[in-house]
C-alpha cells in the first residue's frame, strides 16, 4: 500500500475499494476509491479520510511518509461517510484532540453522525488555515452536494481539493488523467448524472465564483478517482457544460414490458425517430441499470417512457426508475409516454402526468389493448416520428 506524491510533500495517501459494485443504488462496475491527501509542512495536515473498513489502507500509505500520530491536524471537506466514516478510527490512532477542521454544516452535521468525540473546528467560507510554509483555503459549496460540502485549496500549490465535485467511481493505480490508459470521461459524466445534475444551477454558480476569484489550479484532486493534472480545467469545462443540459439530436426509449408488446412499441418509436434523423434506441429497464440509463439519458433531447399497465399501475421497475429521474431533475426534455394494457390501461396516463409534472414537454401518450396489430405499430412509429420533428425543430 504505497502513497503516491503527487506534489512536493504532497501525498495521495486514499483507500481503493476495487470490490464495491452498488453505491447507494448508483452500479460502481469498475469499483472506486476514497481519496485522501496528506500535506507535510511544519503542521502535518490530512486531507479527508476514507470509509470505514478502509481505514488500514490509509494509515499503511502514511506510514510510509510519516508515523500517523505525527498528523497535526484533519480536514473535512464532506461528511457523507465515504469520506468521514474512517474518522473515529482515524482520530482514536492520531489522537482525539486534534482538531478536525470542518464547514459550519460540517460542524452540525459530523457531530450528528458521529455524537461527539471529535474536535471539531468550524472555518468560514473564504478563511485560511497557516500549515507554516504552506496555506489551506476553505470555500463553502453548499449543496454541491451536501449541506457540509467545501472545498479546500493549497494556495502556494495551487492544487484544489474538490470533495466529491470532479469525481468519478474508478478503482485504479492510475492516480491521474495523463497516467490512465481507461477513457475516464464516461465515468466522469456519469457521476455528474447521477450525483452532481439536480444542482446544475449551483454548478454553474460555483463556476462563476471561481473564475471571479482568479483561483488558478496545477491540480484539481477530488476524493473520489482520479486527479486531474494534464488539463484540470478541462473538467471545469465540461461541469459548465453537463450542468447547462443543452439537448441533442438523441432519443431514448426506456420502457419495461410483460409480454412483449410494450417492447414492440417501443421498437416502432425507436425506428420512427431514427427514420426522421433523431438517432435513438431502445433500454429495457430490467436489462439496464439505473445510473447508466440515466448517464446515457443526459443529453437526450427525446426521452418516452412505455409501461404495461399492472394491477391498474405501473410497473415496480418503471416506478423504481421515475422516483430515481425525478430527484435528479433533468430538464430540456421532450416526452412521451406509452404501454400496452389488458382491460384498464391506466399506466400511460399516469406516465403523462408524472413527466409533465417533472417539466417535460409532453407529447400525448400513446396505449395499445393487448398485442399490438399492424395499425397500433404504425402509430408507434408515428409517435417516433412526431417525437423527432418536435426535437428537430427545438434545436433549430
Ligand atoms: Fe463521496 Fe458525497 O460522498
Amino acid at each position: 500500500m504505497r502513497p503516491v506524491e503527487i506534489a512536493k510533500d504532497v501525498y495521495w495517501v486514499g483507500a481503493i475499494d476495487w470490490n464495491v459494485r452498488d453505491f447507494h443504488g448508483y452500479s460502481t462496475y469498475e469499483g472506486t476509491t476514497y481519496n485522501a491527501f496528506l500535506v507535510v509542512d511544519e503542521k502535518v495536515a490530512l486531507v479527508d479520510a476514507v470509509k470505514a473498513g478502509h481505514e488500514d489502507q490509509l494509515f499503511q500509505r502514511v506510514s510510509q511518509v510519516i508515523d500517523p500520530k505525527k498528523i497535526d491536524l484533519v480536514v473535512s471537506n464532506h461528511t457523507e461517510m465515504d469520506h468521514s466514516g474512517g474518522l473515529p478510527r482515524l482520530m482514536h490512532r492520531i489522537g482525539e484532540a486534534k482538531p478536525v477542521y470542518c464547514s459550519k454544516m460540517g460542524e452540525k452535521n459530523l457531530r450528528m453522525h458521529y455524537r461527539g468525540g471529535l474536535n471539531l473546528q468550524p472555518v468560514q467560507d473564504g478563511g485560511s488555515l497557516s500549515l507554516g510554509k504552506r496555506e489551506l483555503l476553505f470555500l463553502e459549496t453548499r449543496m454541491l452536494h451536501w449541506p457540509d460540502s467545501m472545498f479546500s485549496y493549497l494556495k502556494e500549490d495551487k492544487i484544489l481539493f474538490s470533495s466529491d465535485a470532479f469525481g468519478q467511481h474508478y478503482a485504479s493505480l492510475e492516480r491521474f488523467d495523463d497516467t490512465i490508459r481507461d477513457d475516464i470521461w464516461p465515468h466522469a459524466l456519469k457521476y455528474y448524472a447521477n450525483i452532481l445534475l439536480p444542482f446544475s444551477g449551483l454548478v454553474e454558480k460555483l463556476i462563476e465564483k471561481v473564475a471571479a476569484s482568479g483561483l488558478e489550479f496545477s491540480m484539481i484532486c477530488p476524493d473520489h478517482g482520479i486527479l486531474w493534472r494534464k488539463d484540470p480545467l478541462s473538467i471545469v469545462n465540461a461541469y459548465a457544460r453537463w450542468a447547462a443540459q443543452k439537448p441533442e439530436k438523441k432519443a431514448l426509449v426506456i420502457y419495461d414490458t410483460m409480454w412483449h408488446s410494450t417492447e414492440m412499441m417501443a421498437e416502432a418509436i425507436v425506428e420512427g425517430l431514427n427514420d426522421t434523423g433523431v438517432p435513438a434506441k431502445p433500454l429495457h429497464l430490467r436489462k439496464w441499470h439505473r445510473s447508466d440509463i440515466v448517464t446515457e439519458m443526459h443529453a437526450a433531447g427525446v426521452m418516452a417512457l412505455g409501461s404495461p399497465t399492472l394491477n391498474n399501475g405501473i410497473f415496480p421497475s418503471v416506478a423504481d426508475f421515475l422516483t430515481y429521474i425525478k430527484g435528479l431533475k433533468p430538464k430540456n426534455k421532450i416526452g412521451a409516454a406509452f404501454g400496452s394494457y389488458g382491460w384498464s390501461g391506466e399506466a400511460p396516463k399516469i406516465l403523462h402526468q408524472e413527466l409533465s409534472g417533472m417539466g417535460f414537454e409532453m407529447v400525448d401518450p400513446l396505449r395499445v389493448q393487448y398485442v399490438p396489430d399492424g395499425n397500433a405499430m404504425e402509430d408507434a412509429y408515428t409517435l417516433g416520428v412526431r417525437l423527432a420533428k418536435s426535437c428537430l425543430e427545438k434545436l433549430a
